[in-house]
């Protein structure tokens, strides 16, 4: 099951037409399919447990933080990779903590580690430096270094390469041996480590190649220090395509060849075979999810500008990083088609978001479009800048949806600011 379907030209999530959706939830909207999103968890965990049974998922929720959607991948099994005090304490929310909570924050700020190290969840630490401050506070049982391998791939583009010279995270490899021997000697009994080298890769050899470089690393360190790691996780990272054109990812060829190369290194570096762990996002919850919105107007200037209120406050991507989204117009799929652009309504030319791309010569004022692959990095990313606040979210689950965020509105727009005595005279 796709995260939509087309009959005879209309969009449908679940069993719903993205009209009748339209009609009750208004626009933009970003809409999940709670049936993709369980798809997509069983049929990356099944392929890696069935090469590795000792493995699990922590879902990385920066992607997509609403609570309904981690629910979902709470229920498949999944624990949580927090990037900050506050994801933290969503996994609490939700039930999840101590070793089901990974918590991989970068220049974390002394308030960050104090609180980090409270919460009693697994501490990432993105540098060596960090140690001495988190040992101020206490000897954790369990400790894990982020290390950056030398080399990242995304594609998305460069900005989103999260590992290699040029990144900003990680250990250097000649600093991992290092950072374990401090914590030894620091009393910690456990270790883990962890990198995130790649963005929407969907070459099954490149996750491999990672691993295999990690290992080497962290085989050579557990050897000279003769410390056991307690799990290994190789990051996110798993692609899904963006364009028509595009491939999946060969999941199972990866999970195979990922395993392999995993268990490889253990035996060859003796070490006691360790949990093997990924936290991926977008795999998961990226083509689960949609931007329903709506053509406000249609200008004929220097060019046709079809103008929608999925502007880049709502879907940022693409102004952000060059990311390219798939859009469809509701009841004009496979109309003749035109060059011509798209944009959204805010006061900023990077608004202008499609400059050129083939679109259906029949779209009229009031045409409802969806922007596709938008669950991962979508709404998180969405801001109210020129007063168009935040869009509402809502899960359809077969037969039924549900409103898991209202729309923002003035109030929550002013919420929380004062203005000082003297400006109110
Ligand atoms: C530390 C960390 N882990 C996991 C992820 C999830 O990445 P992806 O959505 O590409 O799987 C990210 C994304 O930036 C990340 O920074």
């Amino acid at each position: 099951m796709e995260a939509f379907t087309i009959k005879e030209k209309e969009i449908y999530i679940g069993d719903f037409r993205v009209q009748e959706l339209a009609e009750k939830y208004g626009t933009p909207t970003y809409i999940y399919n709670e049936q993709r999103i369980r798809e997509n968890f069983r049929r990356a965990f099944s392929a890696f447990s069935s090469h590795y049974p000792n493995f699990k998922f922590f879902y990385a929720v920066k992607a997509c933080n609403n609570p309904a959607i981690v629910s979902i991948l709470k229920q498949e099994g999944a624990g949580i990779d927090a990037a900050s005090v506050n994801e933290i304490l969503l996994a609490k929310s939700l039930g999840l903590d101590g070793e089901n909570v990974m918590f991989s924050g970068n220049f974390l700020s002394s308030e960050d580690i104090q609180r980090g190290v409270e919460s009693g969840v697994i501490f990432n630490l993105d540098d060596i430096s960090l140690l001495p401050r988190v040992l101020k506070y206490c000897t954790p049982e369990i400790l894990s270094f982020r290390v950056n391998p030398g080399h990242g791939k995304s594609n998305v583009g460069d900005f989103v390469t999260n590992a290699g010279p040029k990144a900003k995270f990680g250990l250097h490899p000649d600093q991992v041996t290092e950072a374990y021997r401090k914590a030894k000697a620091a009393g910690i009994k456990r270790f883990g480590v962890h990198m995130m080298t790649g963005s929407c890769v969907t070459e099954p050899e490149y996750f491999a190649l990672v691993t295999k470089l990690l290992m080497e690393i962290i085989g050579k360190s557990a050897r000279e220090l003769n410390i056991e790691f307690d799990f290994i996780d190789i990051g996110g990272g798993l692609g899904i395509p963006y364009r028509e054109n595009e491939a999946h990812l060969d999941i199972e060829k990866t999970a195979e060849l990922v395993a392999s190369t995993f268990k490889d290194a253990v035996e060859r570096y003796g070490m006691t075979p360790p949990r093997l762990m990924m936290e991926p996002a977008r795999y998961f919850v990226g083509d689960a999810g949609i931007v329903l919105g709506k053509v406000h107007a249609i200008k004929h200037s220097y060019s046709k500008i079809i103008g929608t209120d999925i502007g880049m406050n709502i879907l940022v991507r693409p102004a952000f990083y060059g990311a390219y989204h798939n859009i469809l117009f509701n009841g004009r799929i496979d109309d003749p088609v035109e060059v011509c652009g798209l944009c959204g309504q805010l006061c900023e030319n990077t608004d202008f978001w499609i400059k050129e791309r083939k679109f259906p010569k029949t779209v009229l004022e009031g045409d409802l479009l969806v922007a596709t692959d938008a669950g991962a990095y979508g709404f998180g990313m969405s801001y109210q800048y020129n007063g168009r606040l935040r869009p509402a979210e809502v899960l359809v689950n077969g037969k039924e949806s549900y409103l898991i965020r209202p729309r923002e509105t003035f109030e929550d727009m002013v919420r929380n600011t004062s203005i000082p005595e003297h400006l109110l005279k």
